[in-house]
């Protein structure tokens, strides 16, 4: 669509200057001494062309544009809704990953509108951050249960190739998310989630076990994050994931999860193209903790009365 307007902006562009030519060239060739009316008149007849095409032009980027605007807008409208079919199977198949992503999307949304980021994108960008997950829920440990742990294995290999499963996730969500025709800046995100960082639980179970591996075979194939949407996204997935390990109980553990997490993805350098400012960083990290804190209130409240 782009590409037709731009042709047709040249085209008219070209239509004009050959129109000009041609008349200053027939002047030349017959000798004709242009009388100074038609020459005003041919004047007028080129600034007019001018006009039209630039209002003409003007007028058909600007529609489009804010077509294009609606048409995401409809989008992202639909994929917001819970009753979205995907966001139905995530939560029948899927049922640890499904509440994983209402926390990611509730942590990062918060800290989206304290810094003036997109905070729809982001609220409904977490919804489907890994949908890509659905290929093989079993396979991530907030959808398994204790039994699957005894079943698991330590040879070099069997780690190595679960590590290749759990990184295929972002690949298997982009896919899903293009076949459900899911918003452009969705699908970013969601190839964008894990950066290239590490899948650190099975490199470290490696390295604790001393088995030969290769670091490069636990490393997500990235990009790292290229908006803030996209680093507010990638932030409040790992600090809701640790939390999850962890369970925190008191105030003192969740800002140990949220600032340990902050400073392992700048050490990273999983931020650095995201633009997101020191400043908003630390803006950031603060409304994470409280938004931590909210998740885990209760069970907080909970320990502090036993103690009691
Ligand atoms: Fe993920
Ligand atoms: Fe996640």
């Amino acid at each position: 669509m782009k590409k037709t307007k731009t042709k047709f902006f040249y085209y008219s562009i070209s239509i004009l200057a050959l129109f000009i030519f041609i008349f200053l060239f027939i002047s030349y060739v017959a000798s004709i001494s242009v009388p100074s009316h038609a020459l005003k008149i041919a004047i007028w007849l080129a600034i007019s062309v001018i006009m039209a095409v630039a209002i003409t032009y003007g007028y058909t980027l600007t529609s489009s544009t804010i077509a294009d605007a609606m048409f995401t807008l409809r989008r992202m409208i639909r994929a917001e809704n819970l009753s979205n079919p995907l966001l139905l199977r995530l939560s029948s198949e899927a049922p640890g990953t499904y509440h994983h992503s209402l926390n990611v999307s509730n942590i990062a949304q918060k800290a989206a509108k304290a810094i003036g980021a997109n905070s729809l994108l982001v609220r409904v960008a977490s919804y489907y951050h890994d949908i890509g997950k659905l290929n093989e829920p079993g396979l991530y440990v907030e959808n398994q249960s204790p039994s699957d742990f005894l079943a698991e294995e330590n040879s070099a290999a069997w780690i190595r190739s679960n590590a290749k499963k759990i990184i295929s996730h972002v690949e298997s969500g982009v896919k899903i998310a293009k076949e459900a025709k899911l918003p452009n800046d969705i699908i970013e995100i969601i190839s964008e989630h894990h950066g290239d960082s590490k899948a650190l639980y099975f490199y470290r179970r490696a390295q604790e076990k001393k088995l030969k591996i290769r670091a490069s075979d636990f490393v997500y194939s990235g990009p790292k994050p290229s908006s803030r949407e996209s680093a507010i996204i990638m932030l409040a997935d790992c600090i809701e994931a640790h939390a999850r390990a962890v369970q925190p109980e008191n105030t003192e553990a969740i800002n140990n999860i949220v600032e340990t997490t902050v400073h392992d993805k700048l050490k990273e350098e999983q931020l650095k193209d995201s633009g997101l400012t020191t400043k908003e960083i630390i803006t950031v990290s603060n409304v994470m903790k409280e938004a931590l804190l909210a998740i885990y209130h209760q069970r907080i409240n909970y320990v502090v009365k036993n103690e009691a």
